[in-house]
């Protein structure tokens, strides 16, 4: 164990029936540090936070939290009432009967503390995330983001060593999801409450992380700040699920192009090459595309085009370029992906 972890997550396997939804999950959480668990949909991401919830059991391996072994999938279960983790459910799972209030006070209330002790614990947290003025109101009377925020402030209001949250964000009006998701990390940071959140965008995991873990097939293929996994992607999935990465299937007729990055031709191993949008120069040689569409975005265009072999990619330009004209483009960095889509070589040429 490291010293400085305070949650653990060993070798954590389980499965339903046939189905293998986690199998060998290990990592360990930092005090303060938000993780992000990023991976599609069906990936295990909910179970993995039921199994650190204490919410259901893993079949195999261990949970610890703040040095105490919560589960060891035999004797060891400490359950969840137990545990002292705040839970945001995906869809909130607010008592629809309570008012905003109850909902908050609820975990207050079966802590048994005196009445005045709650009320102003409810109004402190209430406060801090700007719903006081709702908190006599019912869940159905509340918008989504007002909802979530109560569910946070319920999860929260007793002060949890470690908060865990399903897809916080889904309910929420995407127009205001941005403010919500800083809202959100600026408070966590400073009442330096320790998270692990799951989601399926990308976009969110990367602007909310500390660290991200991207769960695939049952299996963390890489864990690491948002920078690292952008700039190193463990392999083909990451490269393409994070950022966008354009990939294609190494070609004999991307050889010139190749070489310009040393790229020596008996390099049997290599089977993808990919790039990333922003990394694109138009150039008087490289590969031969035809723009298929231009896309404004404010300070930029994406350039939609099709290469000889008939794959469609990816690139920003500053200014457009017009429909079904010819161009020749030069990624300046490169990844190298193996046939079993591994990253085995990064490689950058001056502009
Ligand atoms: N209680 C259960 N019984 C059977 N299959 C389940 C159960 N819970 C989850 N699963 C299956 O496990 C897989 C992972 O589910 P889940 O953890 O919810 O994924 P995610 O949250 O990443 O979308 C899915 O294929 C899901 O259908
Ligand atoms: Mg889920």
């Amino acid at each position: 164990m490291s010293s400085k972890s305070f949650v653990e997550i060993i070798d954590i396997h389980k499965s339903y029936g046939k189905l293998v939804v986690l199998e060998g999950v290990n990592f360990d959480v930092r005090k303060g540090e938000f993780i992000v668990i990023l991976g599609p949909s069906g990936e295990g991401k909910t179970t993995l936070l039921n199994i650190i919830a204490g919410v259901i059991r893993p079949d195999k391996g261990k949970v610890i939290i703040d040095g105490q072994v919560v589960d060891d999938s035999s004797n060891i279960y400490i359950p969840p009432e137990r545990r002292d983790v705040g839970y945001v459910f995906q869809n909130y799972a607010l008592y629809p009967h309570m008012t905003a209030f109850d909902n908050i006070a609820f975990p207050l209330k079966m802590k048994k503390l005196p009445r005045d002790e709650i009320e102003q614990r409810v109004e402190k947290i209430a406060k801090l995330l700007k719903i006081d003025h709702v908190l006599h109101h019912k869940p159905s009377q509340l918008s989504g983001g007002q909802q979530q925020r109560v569910a946070v402030a319920r999860a929260i209001v007793k002060e949890p060593k470690l908060l865990l949250m399903d897809e916080p964000f889904s309910n929420i009006d995407p127009a205001l999801r941005a403010s919500v998701r800083l809202e959100l990390r600026l408070l966590l940071k400073s009442l330096g409450i320790t998270s692990i959140m799951a989601t399926h965008d990308q976009e969110e995991a990367m602007t909310l992380a500390d660290r991200l873990l991207i769960l695939r097939r049952g299996k963390p293929i890489q864990i690491g700040s948002p920078m690292e996994v952008y700039e190193k992607p463990s392999d083909k999935f990451v490269a393409e699920f994070v950022g966008g990465m354009n990939i294609l299937e190494l070609k004999s007729e991307y050889s010139s192009l190749l070489r310009e990055y040393r790229v020596e031709g008996e390099d049997v191993s290599v089977k993808f090459m990919g790039f990333r949008p922003e990394s694109v120069i138009i150039s008087n040689e490289g590969l031969e595309a035809e723009v298929l569409d231009a896309e404004y975005k404010g300070d930029k265009w994406t350039i939609i085009a099709q290469i000889r072999s008939g794959e469609i990619i990816r690139f920003y330009n500053k200014d457009p370029v017009n429909t079904k004209s010819t161009v020749y483009i030069k990624p300046t960095k490169i990844y190298l992906f193996s046939s079993e889509g591994k990253t085995v070589k990064i490689l950058t040429i001056n502009k």
